[in-house]
């Protein structure tokens, strides 16, 4: 086939060899409504190494743009900073391809590349603090566990000052440039956030820790490389910022109300739910879930001091749109969060029961039991749920 691509050189002997993403609109249940890239960066050393792949069907374009630097079978050595398929993906095809002779990962990456393909003998392990020889340079090592996946680690090329952060630092977003600071500032950081809160927060405890140790590796970082979106070089000090931002996850004067309803009445009681919260000063973002994915949701909920949920009572359980987001937002462990609940009922209310349960889980600080209407609220129903704003903005304001 033609070379329909290019590699974009990134510094004197760096490549970024990845792929673009444009029509992704869904990873795994996330929202990605920008689409995403899969980076994969070729280094020109002595021994040419490549570090991280693509997906599988972008396999083509990743070579198309190696072969447009140098013939592919020149490449020594392939470093996995991940296995997840969206950067190994690629992997087993080129280890055959080019009778690749040494593949290095992290210890549970070398498992994982084994579990997933049977990689066998080319695979080697790499610790932190482990280097890897290019001849006339050299790629240190930092294992990042569990952020996101047990395998997950960092390279750096110390010459240079790049840092391949695989998934971290990262977001979704398809775009011709490759660099932060060419893009819209508030996408950039609307992004980034929500790959976080999608992909992190739950983790934050380890990314505060990563945070805290990171000076102690002496590392002198001029570019980090992620694995999706862009890169940041005249920027890596704010991200930095940020990701310590969103792992500490402090309380603000913002509340986020999520709520379905079948005929009106919990939407009703959202409304009154929101002029409460307005007129006790609090920031609002009012969520309907037809309209709002799960994956903002939980972008939203990334710097805010409160959630309310809100839903009907459906053969006595929580609205199915309402359960999958909170089932969602249980599994990623936001934190320093006020909540209450109401909801709609006609002939039970197990609803806003459910929802308290499930915030108590996650130690939602509840300002009070769920708030019941039955059928179609009353004016007293909707000064209640004014009442309910009210309460949850004194305690965030
Ligand atoms: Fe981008 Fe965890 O894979």
């Amino acid at each position: 086939m033609s070379d329909a691509f290019t590699a974009l050189k990134i510094s004197e002997r760096v490549y970024w060899v990845g792929a673009i993403d444009w029509g992704l609109r869904n990873f795994h249940g996330y929202k990605t409504s920008r689409g995403s890239t899969y980076n994969a960066f070729l280094i020109l050393t002595d021994k040419v190494t490549l570090i991280d792949t693509v997906k599988p069907q972008f396999y083509d374009e990743m070579m198309s743009r190696i072969r447009s630097v140098i013939e592919p079978s020149k490449i020594d050595y392939v470093v996995s900073n991940h296995a997840e398929m969206d950067h190994s993906g690629a992997l087993p095809r080129l280890a055959k391809e080019l009778n690749l002779k040494k593949i290095v990962a992290s210890p549970k990456g070398v498992e994982a590349l084994n579990d997933h393909f049977g990689m066998g003998d080319a695979l080697e392990v790499v610790k932190t603090g482990d280097k890897l020889d290019l001849g006339n340079a050299t790629l240190s090592f930092i294992e990042t566990r569990m952020l996101h996946w047990p395998d997950s680690m960092f390279a750096f090329l110390e010459e240079e000052g790049i840092l391949f952060s695989n998934d971290a630092f990262g977001m979704h977003l398809a775009t011709a440039e490759r660099y932060a600071d060419e893009l819209d500032p508030w996408i950039i950081k609307r992004e980034a956030a929500k790959y976080y809160a999608n992909i992190l927060l739950h983790l934050s405890p380890i990314v505060l820790r990563l945070l805290d140790k990171f000076p102690s590796y002496n590392l002198d970082v001029k570019m980090i490389a992620p694995d999706h979106g862009p890169i940041w070089r005249q920027d890596v000090g704010t991200v930095l910022q940020w990701y310590r931002d969103w792992a500490e996850q402090k309380s603000t004067n913002k509340a986020v109300v999520i709520y379905d309803t079948m005929w009106q009445s919990t939407a009703r009681m959202a409304a009154a739910v929101g002029g409460g919260l307005t007129d006790g000063g609090a920031r609002v973002e009012l969520m309907p879930l037809e309209g709002a994915h799960r994956s903002d949701v939980v972008t939203e909920l990334l710097d805010a001091g409160a959630l309310i949920v809100g839903s009907p009572t459906m053969n006595n359980q929580i609205y199915p749109t309402v359960a999958d987001v909170m089932n969602y937002i249980t599994g990623l462990k936001p934190k320093n969060l006020v909540g209450a609940s109401f909801g709609s009922y006609g002939w039970s209310g197990e609803a806003t029961k459910h929802l308290d349960a499930m915030m108590d889980a996650i130690k939602v600080d509840l300002v009070q039991p769920g708030l019941n209407v039955k059928y179609v609220p009353s004016e007293a129903d909707l000064a209640a749920g004014r009442e309910l704003g009210l309460a949850v903005a004194k305690r965030i304001v």
